[in-house]
């Protein structure tokens, strides 16, 4: 049965079709998915994300020169909430769908959406995500680090550089008319490699005008599928790989935080980027 087209990109009436449009109609007309043209941003609205990126960058930059042992992640959640307001900037997890805090903080065998808590306390050994995100202007940008707290087991220490690997094998792999199945090919195909497992049940996700918008980045799956990428679009790589299990569950005390099946642990990183002429340039480095 043919596949049903989906006319995400239209003509605009009474204008002249671009070779813009011509490219894109036709990808379209071959069963592709392509983006709307909501989804292209302007150069103001790409400056406008770079300027959110920086102060992102900043937060992230503060909280490494400050993370060590004995602290607790409600420290972590302090430092940025400050670091962004005293910028003029908001933090966008604060309040987002009810998440009460400033940063998602996930210790060893939490995946993501870890809640920062006075009794979490980081130890000589443990690793953690810090995932800062950030509205300035009313521009969205979403960054992740992972850090190594003291002296870490080789084995988690290699899964914290393989993570962060996918992420560079993903944003090489993303190329400007090429597809979203391409970032996660190449990601699941290093995790795997190395002897991890790709965390399927979240995703990367299209940033800037809001905290989450299309297209769903998959950090697995084939070549040549998913939206196609076109300069202008801006999206998060953001892949979480898990030394055990692919699986994962819900916290049920918070409903927010999640953690590997096996409770071995997860490592991510993240960055925002937008779709050039050349290939990805990353607004949060
Ligand atoms: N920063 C996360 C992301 O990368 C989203 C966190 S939502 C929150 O998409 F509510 F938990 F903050
Ligand atoms: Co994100």
């Amino acid at each position: 049965m043919p596949r049903r087209i989906i006319r995400n990109w239209r003509p605009i009436k009474g204008q002249p079709l671009t070779e813009l449009d011509k490219k894109i109609l036709s990808i379209q007309n071959k069963g592709h998915i392509v983006p709307t043209r909501e989804l292209i941003k302007t150069p103001e609205q790409i400056e406008g994300i770079r300027q959110s990126g920086v102060i992102n960058t900043g937060v992230l930059d503060y909280v490494e020169s400050h993370i060590r042992a004995g602290i607790s992640t409600a420290e972590i959640d302090r430092w940025v909430y400050e670091y962004t307001i005293d910028h003029g900037a908001t933090p966008a997890p604060l309040n987002y769908e009810g998440f009460p805090k400033s940063v998602c903080t996930s210790v060893n065998e939490e995946v993501c959406h870890g809640i920062p808590s006075e009794e979490c306390i980081l130890e000589e050994g443990d690793i953690i995500n810090v995932d800062v995100s950030t509205i300035y202007n009313g521009y969205y940008s979403d960054a992740s680090r992972m850090f190594m707290i003291g002296k870490v087991s080789p084995e988690m220490e290699k899964l914290v550089r393989v993570t962060y690997e996918c992420l560079v094998l993903g944003m090489q792999a993303a190329k400007p008319f090429g597809f979203v199945g391409d970032i996660g090919n190449a990601i699941q195909r290093h995790a795997e490699k190395n002897g991890f497992s790709v965390v399927r049940d979240l995703c990367g996700h299209g940033v800037g005008l809001e905290f989450h918008e299309e297209p769903e980045v998959l950090h697995f799956g084939r070549k040549g599928t998913g939206m196609l990428l076109v300069p202008g679009m801006v999206f998060t790589i953001e892949p979480m790989i898990n030394m055990g299990t692919h699986e994962v569950f819900i916290d049920e005390d918070n409903g927010w935080t999640v953690i590997t099946e096996d409770e071995l642990p997860s490592a991510q990183w993240e960055h925002t980027f937008v779709m050039t002429e050349k290939g990805l340039e990353i607004l949060t480095r």
